[in-house]
């Protein structure tokens, strides 16, 4: 029962520390280029599969957030995936609410289609569909008109939002960076909440770190240069996105400001501790490859030749043989109700 919707097309941009690694060859520091999301379901598997522990503890915490709203997850009928990806968290959504038509919005059809896999699959091809839509047009606001699949709109409240329709939930991680303006996109989301529904960001939370301080390579501190330059990238990144509007980052405050309530943010951690397993090593290689393409030219040449020594499968020093590689990161969600 997949719908699809066709708008523009033309996925954007990458992440650092806001999420996962930032994303894909042709990049350069400072400016904004295209990324081609569709070709990114592979690492979206691994990187959502890695971290699907601290996924359920998350879908967890939402479902004690409901329960202490006075809703069961039976009540929880329609949930959105806003930037689905390949569909981890569409998954583990409709098994966490079992009567919750889930719909996984993203801007890659490729990945829509790794959703419907991946539902079929898990036997939940029945209660989750895609759309194919990219944020903010595709979530236009509508006035009072009905949306597709979305329940009653009511005449004269702007409630319902064009294209999505209505939602007890509203989950999207690691999306809204991607968006130019968050504000206006946070606004638009909260418009699909239905009353006592709950929405649910992740964004923000602790930058990875896979390395102690000092690797015995160049001088100690790596770690912390790369994440230093890497958020110069992405500030280059935003304010490269069509529509760049810079905010605080406050989450709370832009859901409140949107107009739930009860904001309320929680993190959880990723830990896993050295020696790393095979899976964590290929994330943390992936994420450290790209982080070079990314923003190799800010480092110095000491630095240069660490990282192409650590990403050097058959060194002893590399990420993929050396016993201290670890990972350990941070989510951190931001709910309210509407
Ligand atoms: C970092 S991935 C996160 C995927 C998924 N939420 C997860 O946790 O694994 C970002 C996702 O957002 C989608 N995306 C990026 N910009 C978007 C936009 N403007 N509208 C809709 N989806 C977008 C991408 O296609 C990609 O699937």
């Amino acid at each position: 029962m997949a719908q699809t919707h066709s708008h523009s097309q033309g996925p954007h941009a990458a992440q650092t520390q806001h999420g996962d690694a930032p994303h894909g060859p042709g990049h350069s520091h400072g400016h904004h280029q295209d990324l081609d999301w569709a070709t990114e379901g592979p690492r979206l598997v691994r990187e959502a599969e890695l971290y699907q522990p601290v996924t359920e503890q998350v879908i967890g915490w939402l479902r004690e957030r409901f329960e202490a709203a006075g809703k069961r997850p039976d009540d929880v009928r329609r949930v959105l995936d806003i930037g689905s990806g390949s569909g981890v968290a569409t998954c583990l959504l409709a098994e966490a609410f079992p009567r919750a038509e889930v719909v996984a919005v993203d801007t890659a059809q490729p990945l829509l289609d790794l959703v419907t896999e991946r539902a079929a699959g898990r036997g939940l091809g029945d209660r989750v569909s895609t759309l194919l839509a990219e944020l903010p047009d595709g979530v236009a606001v509508s006035e009072g008109t009905d949306a597709n699949g979305a329940g009653s709109a009511t005449q004269g409240e702007e409630r319902v939002v064009a294209g999505l329709g209505e939602a007890d939930l509203v989950w999207s991680r690691k999306v809204l960076h991607h968006v130019g303006d968050q504000r206006d996109v946070v606004q638009r989301l909260a418009r699909a909440l239905r009353p006592g529904g709950l929405m649910a960001l992740t964004e923000g939370g602790l930058p990875m770190r896979f390395l102690p301080r000092d690797i015995g390579l160049g001088h100690p501190g790596l770690q912390a240069r790369l994440n230093a330059v890497m958020e110069e990238w992405f500030e280059g990144m935003r304010a490269g996105l069509p529509g760049s509007t810079r905010v605080v980052e406050d989450w709370p405050g832009l859901l409140s400001g949107a107009g739930l309530s009860r904001a309320t943010s929680r993190s959880f951690l990723l830990d896993l501790p050295a020696p790393l397993g095979a899976t964590g090593r290929e994330h943390v290689t992936a994420s450290l490859s790209r982080f070079t393409e990314l923003v190799g030219d800010l480092m110095t040449a000491q630095d240069i030749a660490v990282l192409a020594q650590l990403l050097d499968s058959a060194d002893p020093e590399g990420i993929a043989r050396r016993e201290d590689a670890f990972l350990l990161t941070a989510e951190t969600v931001h709910t309210a109700y509407a």
